[in-house]
């Protein structure tokens, strides 16, 4: 194994965009793992010469820098007890529900931040020992906001930008936090700092004005040193095409139509694809729909709800909760409202590769996303990729980032159960022409704007924001 050399660009995650696989003889091996933000990055990595650092998954397994698919990646060690502190605690269990509304109840343990804080830190020095001079370094994700200062103490000649995936709460929540003075530092070593939406990105702004007490003005931060660190709103997207591709191939077309005949050919199939998080608002869909079954406005004969949950953070307590809470409805709605053959929940708790995922989306006339607060959520839009013929129909929590750019979505509140109980039987009902009109606007979004020109305007914009630099990393479609 050889250590890459010095990058122009360094990509920081929690997590390798690796997934290790067994083969039959026993060995392992690494093979790219399906994410979207692979697929974006990978294409600028190669131009760069990138360099990707991150987590594999396991604990105390030290391992080398390593090469897997011509990208030069660097593992981040992690302990049993980091893996509980750093990964399960503070960051899933403190920051993931306090920047979700509170939707389940943040814990706050200071020995869970303390592990955030030297996680963080192997993070940040690992960077900076495989950064070039002048390079560009993009760190992602609310595992990692305190990278950014870390890392520009260590190399003040970088260039870093750092993006949230999820939302950036309102000050009302985000002030609960005891170290919050410390996490708008971290971001502020940053010169770019991205998130999904404006909404959030103004939310950042006004509480380093009013907790940290630096000058702002709209996106801009003015620091005591001379620094001006921008916030923007970059929403993620797919590889659009990719999945487009995926949806016309002969195999996919087939597998979901196989899928439909496996349901007992029913007129309608309603989908949600989630992992398994209280996020995501599983629950509230579930019963919204049972409700229709038992009102007799949908029958098993004609109609299935297939639901897919991802199992994910399963050491978490609150997921755990959730599973048990999930099983006992399925379990009821089924046993009061199915048939022999005929449930009226098809629930599969299990990850599938992307292929099975686009036939999926093939074989559904209704997707149904209803999160009570997500970032952005990539499944509306792989749906909406995946309906190349313009039929289908996508019920979608206000809540989701995507509710800002699918405007002509079925906009459900997912607190409100009755209207998600209109909005599945509006859509169901729906004629053609419709949902031809609503999805035809839905692609023109998601073809105009996919995970490539997602990646491009963050670039750009970190590169160009600052003209003394002499290595300005470009984006691969630019090249
Ligand atoms: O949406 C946030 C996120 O951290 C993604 O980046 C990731 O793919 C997903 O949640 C799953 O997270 P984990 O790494 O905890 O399995």
């Amino acid at each position: 194994m050889t250590s890459p050399g010095p990058a122009a660009l360094v990509i920081v995650a929690n997590r390798l965009p690796v997934d290790q696989v067994s083969e039959p003889d026993g060995t392992t091996s690494w093979r790219p793992s399906p994410g979207g933000l692979v697929s974006a990055l990978e294409p600028v990595m190669r131009e760069n010469d990138g360099t990707w650092i991150g987590w594999t998954g396991g604990r105390d397994d030290r391992m080398e820098p390593f090469e897997a698919d011509d990208l030069d990646l660097v593992p981040v060690t992690m302990t049993a007890q980091e893996v509980e502190e750093f990964y399960e605690g503070f960051s899933n269990a403190t920051l993931w529900p306090l920047y979700h509304d509170l939707v389940a109840k943040p814990e706050f343990h200071r020995e869970w931040w303390d592990s955030y804080v030297s996680v963080n830190r192997r993070f940040a020095e690992l960077a900076a020992e495989h950064a070039a001079e002048s390079a560009t370094v993009w760190v992602h994700d609310y595992q990692l906001q305190l990278v950014p200062q870390m890392l520009r103490e260590l190399r003040p000649d970088l260039r870093i930008g750092f993006y949230l995936h999820i939302p950036f709460p309102p000050a009302e929540l985000f002030q609960q936090l005891p170290w919050r003075r410390q996490i708008l530092e971290g971001l502020l070593g940053a010169d770019l700092v991205g998130f999904q939406l404006p909404g959030a990105a103004a939310n950042f702004v006004r509480l380093v004005r009013q907790r940290v007490g630096h000058k702002t003005h709209r996106d801009l931060i003015y620091l005591p040193d001379g620094r001006t660190v921008r916030a923007g709103a970059f929403p993620i997207s797919i590889d659009t095409a990719g999945y487009e591709e995926l949806a016309r191939s002969e195999a996919v077309v087939e597998r979901a139509a196989e899928i439909r005949e496996a349901l007992g050919d029913p007129r309608k199939v309603f989908l949600g694809i989630d992992r398994l998080d209280y996020t995501k608002g599983i629950h509230a869909r579930l019963r919204a729909f049972g409700e229709l079954v038992r009102d007799g406005h949908f029958d098993v004969e004609d109609a299935v709800f297939v639901q897919v949950a991802v199992p994910s953070r399963e050491q978490v307590e609150q997921y755990r909760l959730l599973r048990d809470d999930i099983d006992r409805l399925v379990g009821h709605i089924n046993g009061d409202y199915g048939r022999i053959g005929r449930p009226a929940i098809s629930y599969l708790h299990s990850s599938y590769p992307r292929e099975e995922m686009a036939a999926l989306y093939r074989a559904a006339d209704i997707m149904v996303v209803t999160p009570y607060r997500d970032g952005m959520n990539l499944v509306a839009k792989e749906y909406v990729a995946c309906r190349h013929d313009n039929t289908g129909a996508l019920v979608l929590s206000e809540f989701a980032g995507a509710a800002e750019e699918l405007r002509q979505a079925y906009l459900i509140n997912p607190y409100d159960i009755n209207g998600m109980k209109s909005a599945l039987v509006g859509a169901a009902r729906a004629d053609d022409k419709e949902l031809a009109r609503r999805m035809r606007a839905m692609r023109k979004t998601v073809i105009q704007h996919d995970v490539a020109a997602w990646a491009d305007d963050f670039l750009t914009e970190l590169n160009d924001g600052d003209l003394t630099h002499d290595k300005v990393v470009r984006p691969a479609r630019r090249l």
